[in-house]
């Protein structure tokens, strides 16, 4: 079964909750913004963050009736960085459809990002929370320097696992982060278990994306929804290719370097290379590494006594190192 099957039935009612709110954050009276915000955000899509965020205000006994609007925060930054990404990638598939730069073009795809990333902002503002506000804020800043960095790696065969961490946990973590420490916060709970709750998502976020970089060379465009490759393509030095790259000879690392670096590389280069990612890329051990923090997440759980909001965390948790989209 797929797993993502298993969180959508035990979550039905905070997707139907999340997706409403989502929709009313679109409207704008401009038809093209509700257009390309209608296609990039409803109707598809793994709602993770606003999940964490749902889940991990019950998980503090929150009591509010704004659980489903808030969540909707940390979906629209994500898309924002997503429409964004998008063109500067310039990649034509998202989520198994044309992308919005592809069907719009990349001016109208940066301002829908900018539009729906300032919608956040008035909403995370609607709580009067400025501790609120300071963490969504800091995270959105933190995901354009992670993407900055790894701007800066772009074809850098020397980037070293290490770079490698610093540039997911902040492109993506602490995204994931915040939306569950945003929880603690909206619920008045203390530091500690703001904190938890903040490792809790980081731990999640950095499993997440080593997998979703895991998958760009093992799985199919057809399960995965975007091009198998693309990291490779755009030049980005994931830990699969970082791996690789550690087992080579120097000169034929410097060969395939300057082959991809400089664009010659034709589809049978590609196609070559993907395959050594595979057979020399230390996939068990990269999935291996997700699953220690996916471990790790779980623990900083053991803060909480047992509740259906803990047994779903860990559920979506799990869930992490089994997808394969
Ligand atoms: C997708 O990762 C992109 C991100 C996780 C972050 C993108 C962040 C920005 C563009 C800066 C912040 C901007 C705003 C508007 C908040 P990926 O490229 O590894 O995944 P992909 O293969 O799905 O493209
Ligand atoms: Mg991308």
């Amino acid at each position: 079964m797929d797993p993502f099957r298993l969180i959508l039935s035990n979550n039905l009612e905070h997707f139907e909750g999340i997706n409403t709110e989502l929709e009313r954050a679109l409207s704008s009276r401009v038809g093209l913004i509700e257009d390309i915000g209608s296609h990039s955000l409803l109707g598809h899509g793994k709602r993770l963050r606003p999940l964490l965020f749902v889940l991990s205000c019950q998980l503090c006994g929150y009591e509010g009736e704004d659980s489903y609007l808030l969540s909707t925060i940390f979906e629209l930054i994500h898309t924002a960085s997503l429409l964004h990404d998008d063109v500067l990638d310039n990649a034509d598939v998202r989520r198994k459809k044309p992308s919005a730069n592809h069907l719009w073009g990349n001016q109208a795809a940066v301002l829908e990002g900018d539009f729906l990333c300032l919608k956040s902002s008035s909403i995370a503002l609607g709580t009067n929370n400025l501790t609120f506000l300071k963490r969504v804020i800091e995270a959105t800043t933190q995901m354009t320097e992670g993407q900055i960095m790894e701007l800066t790696y772009t074809h850098n065969w020397n980037t070293s696992p290490d770079e490698y961490m610093e540039i997911i946990t902040y492109k993506t973590a602490v995204l994931l982060s915040v939306a569950c420490a945003c929880g603690a916060i909206l619920s008045g709970a203390g530091p500690e278990v703001e904190d938890s709750l903040s490792r809790f998502g980081l731990n999640l976020g950095i499993a997440f994306q080593l997998i979703d970089d895991l998958l760009d060379y093992t799985s199919s465009q057809e399960e995965f929804g975007k091009p198998v490759g693309k990291d490779l393509r755009e030049g980005k030095i994931t830990l699969p290719l970082i791996y690789t790259v550690k087992g080579l000879q120097r000169s034929e690392r410097e060969r395939l370097e300057n082959l991809f670096r400089n664009g010659h590389a034709g589809q049978e280069d590609y196609d070559d290379l993907i395959a050594l990612v595979i057979s020399k890329g230390g996939i068990e051990k990269i999935r291996n590494r997700a699953k220690s923090y996916v471990d790790k997440a779980a623990l900083s759980l053991n803060f909480f006594p047992d509740s259906a909001p803990k047994k779903n965390l860990l559920e979506l948790n799990q869930y992490i190192i089994e997808r394969t989209y």
